[in-house]
């Protein structure tokens, strides 16, 4: 499996220029914002967004300032959504530590979250990018919808696979496109490459969502947060699903129950995961994720052949490989 450090191997010089203008964005002159920043800032995550915003950008022209702005622009979007969402599925663990709310209680990650959307909306407004802002404003939007989608099927656990492929899209293929959109965009690429960029995002995005969905349910976890709690927050993911549906009536019943009545029970709740494992659910959903690589590289094939593009296919590889 490629590694992120050889995928970042073309856009090496970028990332490292990225990295202290994304940190100036964090600074804040109350102490205890500027305390939790610089927690959150040791604690980094595999910056797969700003990697797919260079490589986009590269892939068809010069990185430049905007493309720098719209990385640092995203990142800091993921990140404020990666607070509140620990907030909305009560977790206790991020990137291997303790989640903000575990430290420092809800009322703090919510207002943090709130503090990093204001800096997104600032740095966009002060830059004059309001192409970029409108770019990343649609997919927290489509983001926001898709978690509050989830929620309601969550109440009534009656989601199928398409109502699954609706969360999923909004809720994470919409900012990963958007990345491929922005970084294209910010090198004044054709309308055709932006579009077919996009898609290509489009696809990616999906198999990362159903990759992150399928960790919940592995042995070992080395993403560094919790293991089962989809099932804790009576999350359908595809496993489940797919499951669910191959199951025999009773048995899709007793399942059911179990999600309904006893999601808060650790024992439980790996009753429910045995019963994917068994049942085939994983390698379903892992079927499908391979489907959306495949179309993700026949549509990167159609842009001519360059260490830009090999990373990129790399980084579309490791996506269903990774291991966190
Ligand atoms: C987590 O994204 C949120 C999802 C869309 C599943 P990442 O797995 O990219 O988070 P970090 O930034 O690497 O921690
Ligand atoms: C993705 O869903 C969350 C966002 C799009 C913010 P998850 O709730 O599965 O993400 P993780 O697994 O906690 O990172
Ligand atoms: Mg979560
Ligand atoms: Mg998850």
């Amino acid at each position: 499996m490629a590694k992120l450090a050889d995928i970042k191997a073309p856009i090496r010089e970028e990332m490292q220029r990225f990295e202290p203008k994304f940190k100036m964005h964090l600074s804040s002159k109350v102490p205890l914002v500027d305390r939790v920043m610089g927690y959150m800032v040791k604690r980094k995550g595999k910056q797969m967004r700003p990697i797919l915003v260079f490589l986009s950008a590269k892939l068809l022209g010069e990185v430049n300032e905007s493309t720098y702005r719209g990385a640092s622009l995203i990142e800091l979007m993921h990140t404020a959504t990666l607070v509140h969402d620990d907030v909305v599925d009560d977790s206790d663990m991020r990137r291997g530590f303790f989640s903000i709310n575990a430290l420092w209680k809800n009322k703090v990650a919510v207002l943090i979250g709130d503090y990093l959307l204001s800096r997104v909306l600032l740095l966009a407004v002060e830059t004059k990018e309001y192409a970029l802002l409108e770019h990343v404003s649609g997919a927290v939007k489509a983001m926001s919808e898709g978690e509050l989608l989830q929620i309601e099927k969550a109440r009534k656990l009656d989601i199928t696979e398409a109502v699954y492929y609706d969360v999923i899209q909004q809720k994470t293929a919409s900012l990963i496109e958007t990345c491929c959109v922005v970084g294209a965009s910010s090198v004044g690429a054709d309308e055709v490459s932006v579009s077919n960029l996009r898609e290509i995002g489009r696809h990616l995005g999906l198999a990362f969502q159903i990759k992150d969905d399928l960790f919940d349910f592995e042995k070992v976890n080395l993403t560094g947060k919790p293991a089962g709690i989809d099932i804790k927050e009576q999350k359908m993911t595809l496993p489940l699903i797919h499951a669910l549906k191959e199951a025999a009536p009773k048995q899709r019943k007793y399942i059911i129950k179990t999600i309904k009545k006893h999601h808060d029970r650790p024992k439980k709740v790996q009753e429910v995961v045995d019963f994917v494992r068994h049942s085939g659910g994983l390698d379903y959903a892992r079927s499908r994720m391979e489907q959306h690589i495949i179309k993700a590289k026949e549509l990167l094939f159609t842009f001519p052949k360059s260490d830009v593009r090999d990373s990129f296919e790399s980084l579309l590889e490791f996506t269903v490989a990774r291991k966190k």
